[in-house]
């Protein structure tokens, strides 16, 4: 499928977009295009573009307004030092979009044209990439139910859609320990629920907890399994693991309720090829508040690609904390080794980026 080019009629200039680069923060600024694919029923995907960023037109019974019918990606593209774009795993996202897609009942989209959707866009805001230390150009795939219908079933018509956003540290400022509010009143995530797809809902509903936690200080909420008293699940937008003083990093298993990170499974393979033993299984808070305590635990940290890899600090369980470990050695060596592959200081030993432009 060909992408139709329409370029916008009044980009930013060379001198706006320094500006903005200059600060990004996270999610605030998109640059000038958008990449833009549709489908119906009856005609499949077709019409793939990239026009000028701008609002949407979109009928007052579009489902996804009333039902939620919505599916997204979070993904960056890296600046390399010969001015080459690269972006990471886009296969994997890809597989993952497809799978969230299946869970919501939305149509697949076929991973050629989800690399060449993020390809197109990217040549064409190839200056919005910013090249500082864990910055990127955040892009945001997401596909989502157009349809003007108010029958509670699978839209017939569905757009597909791409935004890139400046970005640097997700948390904003410098990178330090984020510390996390444990939700006690609200799971994220139930067997046969919808927490292993990345779809809008699950973000919603994270939001009450968001704000709770933002009322006792902290910045991130760790949910806990519904099922199995104080077992560890995962960030409202990044996995967790754990650092033990004997080699071990420990993190949730995928019980079908937590999201499959790609940094997660990057963070894996990256940890095995040091010779670390990764164990992924139950994790409880009580394992983890003993193992701070008797210095058996010596790290924690949160992954996603917003947050990259950002140390946890202390835990706030109620009145009940548990202490923070700081950002410890492997958290940085791991943080450092994965962003080096991506802005390509550091060799990809598993052909794990992608060029963009
Ligand atoms: N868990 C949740 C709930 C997320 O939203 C994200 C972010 O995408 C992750 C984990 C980390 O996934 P990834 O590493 O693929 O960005
Ligand atoms: C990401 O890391 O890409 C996410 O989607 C997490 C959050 C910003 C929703």
């Amino acid at each position: 499928m060909q992408f139709e080019i329409v370029d916008h009629p009044a980009p930013r200039s060379a001198e706006q977009i320094k500006s903005i680069l200059a600060d990004p923060g996270f999610g605030t600024n998109f640059s000038d295009h958008t990449a833009v694919i549709d489908w119906t029923e009856q005609r499949g995907w077709h019409h793939a573009r990239v026009e000028p960023y701008g609002p949407i037109a979109l009928d007052p019974a579009a489902s996804v307004l009333h039902y939620s019918q919505e599916v997204f990606e979070g993904m960056k593209a890296y600046l390399h030092s010969d001015g080459s774009i690269y972006t990471f795993r886009p296969e994997a996202n890809a597989a993952r979009l497809n799978k969230s897609a299946r869970r919501m009942a939305l149509p697949e989209l076929d991973e050629q044209l989800f690399i060449a959707s993020l390809e197109q866009l990217v040549r064409a805001d190839k200056a919005w990439v910013p090249g500082g230390e864990g910055e990127a150009l955040y892009l945001r795939p997401f596909m989502f139910a157009t349809e003007a219908f108010l029958g509670v079933r699978a839209a017939k018509e569905v757009t597909y859609r791409v935004i890139a956003s400046p970005a640097g540290n997700y948390f904003g400022g410098e990178l330090k320990p984020v510390r996390i509010w444990v939700s006690r009143d609200y799971v994220r995530a139930a067997p046969g629920g919808t927490g292993e797809a990345k779809t809008g809902g699950n973000y919603a509903g994270s939001l009450i907890a968001q704000q709770q936690a933002a009322e006792h200080g902290c910045q991130q909420v760790l949910f806990l399994d519904p099922l199995h008293e104080n077992a560890v699940e995962e960030l409202g937008g990044m996995n967790v693991f754990l650092v033990t003083n004997d080699g071990r990093l420990l993190t949730p298993e995928l019980t079908g309720t937590i999201l499959e990170g790609i940094t997660r499974s990057s963070v894996i393979q990256l940890a095995k090829d040091r010779g670390l033993t990764v164990e992924e299984r139950r994790i409880t808070l009580d394992e983890w508040d003993r193992g701070v305590r008797s210095g058996e635990i010596t790290e924690a940290f949160a992954c996603g690609t917003a947050a990259v890899i950002t140390p946890i600090g202390e835990l706030v369980d109620g009145d009940h904390r548990i202490a923070s470990t700081g950002t410890g050695e492997v958290t940085q060596s791991l943080r450092d080794e994965l962003l080096g592959i991506q802005t390509g200081t550091v060799e990809d030993r598993h052909g794990w980026l992608h060029r963009l432009a």
